[in-house]
């Protein structure tokens, strides 16, 4: 009678205990499968690839507008009907705007608001030494060194002056702006 119970519960031990284990491998294959294709997904999947391009994509690009728009004018007029229609499109709206942005990078105006947010304090003065606006004959020597010396002196500093006045954050264009209204009013 007792041995007969010792096997009746052993068979039900064991069969418990294999069911276990069963469930056990079954739950590892399915982690297993899981985790695969979520990495997968990660890796792989294009709109996964193009959001993280995205999002690392440099602040700034070239802009090659202007080559492109030498390249169609020498190239085939006949027939490129299936490629060309962008860059056709593109090159009329790139083309003109190259011109006015090249032609004010020396703008009186420009350069007599810069002169008087960033440049004023000492040169309206003489402060530090600085040759004063509509001084000719402190200027005269410094114009006769040319614009290029005068630029390269504004932009990276002299003596006493600090590279743009101290004003880094202004553009060298401005900074040339600024130069060209001071000489034109001290000339
Ligand atoms: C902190 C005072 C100060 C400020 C602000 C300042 N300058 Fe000057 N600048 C000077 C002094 C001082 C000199 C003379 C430097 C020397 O010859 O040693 C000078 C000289 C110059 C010269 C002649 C450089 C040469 O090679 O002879 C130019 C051009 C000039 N400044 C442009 C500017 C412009 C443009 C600004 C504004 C963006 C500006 N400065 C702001 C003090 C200043």
């Amino acid at each position: 009678m007792s041995a007969h119970n010792d096997a009746a519960f052993l068979r039900m031990f064991l069969l418990i205990l294999g069911s276990l284990v069963v469930f056990t491998v079954l739950i590892l294959i399915a982690a297993s499968t899981i985790t695969g294709s979520v990495e997968e997904a990660r890796g792989d999947d294009p709109r996964v690839r193009a959001a993280v391009a995205e999002r690392i994509r440099p602040i700034g690009a070239v802009n090659v507008a202007a080559p492109a728009a030498v390249a169609p004018a020498n190239e085939t007029p006949p027939a490129p009907s299936a490629e060309k229609p962008m860059a056709a499109a593109v090159v009329p709206a790139a083309a003109p705007a190259s011109p006015p942005s090249a032609g004010a990078a020396v703008d009186l105006a420009k350069g007599e608001s810069v002169y008087g947010m960033a440049c004023l304090a000492c040169h309206a003065t003489g402060a530090a030494g600085a040759p004063k606006l509509g001084d000719k004959a402190a200027w005269a020597p410094r114009i006769a060194q040319g614009m290029e010396v005068l630029h390269a002196s504004a932009i990276n500093g002299k003596g006493t002056m600090p590279a743009k006045g101290g004003r880094v954050d202004l553009s060298d264009a401005d900074i040339q702006s600024a130069v060209a209204y001071m000489v034109n009013a001290s000339e």
